[in-house]
């Protein structure tokens, strides 16, 4: 049906109709997608796109996976939504499944990244309220951290642009710089409620946290009593070529947040705790209506099992290290930096990059900026070298056009 109401307008007509129904939040691309097969979309007008993006690092499995088709098929004949109020067996499912491979105690189940993360702020807040501290008011965060455009974890995501139109957000939230070990000493102490830490930042620019920067954290989180939250809504499942990126520190966090591909584009979050959290959380603490539907949780549990298949993961770790040799061959007097981890990497240039990702449009590429001066490349996780070569020719040319 939806297929059809596009087929049958004009794409100005529909763009027309966008930006007068729709709120004017988001600065879309002037092209309608309605199509997709692997790595590759469509537009309305049949014009063909390389997907360096996977609708922001969700599409594992790109688009029109035959696998994933069947899967959601044969789960739309059973119960679309019940409620929490029952249990269904594909969340108990996906459930066991993650806490067997995290290592972690249990799960909620949520929609989104930012519900993730909030569920981890209150399940944070909890643990303290139980154990009458009431002294631990604060959350300390890092420069450039992402954690959601929810009013909790807003106040989570230290950028002004994000922030000010909305103040007052939560108090005592504290901001340190990335990577700097002599900061934390200063800053963890027995005030603290909770630590928020992507273990490689998303939106904020790919950066890697240290491996002896998480695991003096963790230290410092364990001699004070204070939760560390690793939230792997955008680098977890799988992205680095480890199914949970903070794998390579060798630490683990009391709580794990997880969702963009955790349903290859089907909404899902989960926040995964350990038993000191779990044993706080009681009933009536924490809810929602749509979480951990059949529906949703038998689509996630395959794709659970398809990443985390060890040849999978060596695919990513293979693609994602010929993708960054490809990005630091480049040349142009633009170039910055280059840096990733698997399938998550980023170009950082001396210019603004968002003219380089519109002419990207008009060569079939579709890239996704991580702040002004940084393209970020979180492709599907099937992409292949010679997509990886193809989007790189583009690449050059376009950092040729510059100035
Ligand atoms: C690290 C991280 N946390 C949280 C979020 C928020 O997720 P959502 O947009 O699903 O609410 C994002 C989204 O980009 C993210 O990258």
């Amino acid at each position: 049906m939806a297929q059809y109401l596009s087929d049958s307008m004009d794409t100005q007509d529909l763009l027309a109709d966008g930006s007068e129904y729709l709120t004017q939040n988001y600065a879309r691309a002037p092209f309608v997608l309605q199509s997709g097969k692997g790595m590759w979309l469509y537009d309305t007008e049949g014009k063909a796109y390389l997907d360096f993006v996977a609708g922001i690092a969700v599409n594992a499995f790109g688009y029109a996976d035959e696998g994933l088709i069947d899967t959601i098929r044969q789960a739309s004949l059973g119960l679309w939504h019940i409620s929490n109020l029952y249990h269904n067996a594909p969340q108990i499912a996906l459930a066991k499944a993650l806490i067997e491979k995290s290592g972690m105690k249990q799960v909620f189940f949520c929609n989104s990244g930012a519900e993730a993360n909030e569920a981890a702020l209150k399940f944070a807040r909890k643990v303290a309220y139980q154990q009458h501290q009431t002294e631990r008011t604060k959350t300390i965060v890092f420069s450039n951290a992402f954690h959601g455009r929810t009013f909790g974890v807003l106040s989570l995501t230290p950028r002004e642009k994000y922030q000010k139109p909305f103040a007052p957000l939560l108090s005592n939230v504290e901001v340190l710089p990335f990577n700097d070990i002599d900061a934390l000493h200063q800053a963890i102490s027995n005030d603290v409620t909770a630590v928020f830490i992507e273990p490689i930042q998303g939106e904020g620019g790919i950066n890697i946290a240290d491996a002896p920067f998480l695991q003096t954290l963790r230290e410092l989180c364990n001699q004070h009593g204070v939760i560390l939250v690793f939230d792997e809504v955008q680098c977890g499942m799988a992205r680095t070529g480890e199914l949970f990126a903070h794998e390579y520190a060798g630490v683990k966090p009391d709580i794990l947040t997880l969702a963009k591909p955790l349903g290859a584009g089907l909404p899902i979050g989960a926040t995964l705790v350990n038993e000191c959290v779990a044993q706080a959380i009681e009933y009536g603490d924490h809810g929602s209506t749509f979480a951990g539907g059949s529906l949703v949780t038998t689509v996630a549990y395959e794709v659970l099992q398809r990443l985390s298949e060890p040849t999978f993961l060596e695919h990513v770790r293979v693609t994602g290290q010929y993708l960054l040799e490809k990005l630091q061959q480049l040349t142009s007097p633009h170039v910055v930096a280059v840096r990733g981890r698997g399938l998550m990497c980023a170009l950082e240039l001396d210019v603004a990059v968002q003219p380089l990702v519109s002419r990207g449009y008009e060569h079939g590429l579709l890239m996704v900026s991580a702040g002004a001066n940084i393209i970020r490349f979180v492709p599907p996780l099937i992409v292949e070298t010679s997509h990886i070569d193809h989007m790189v020719s583009i690449l050059q040319t376009l950092l040729n056009e510059l100035d």
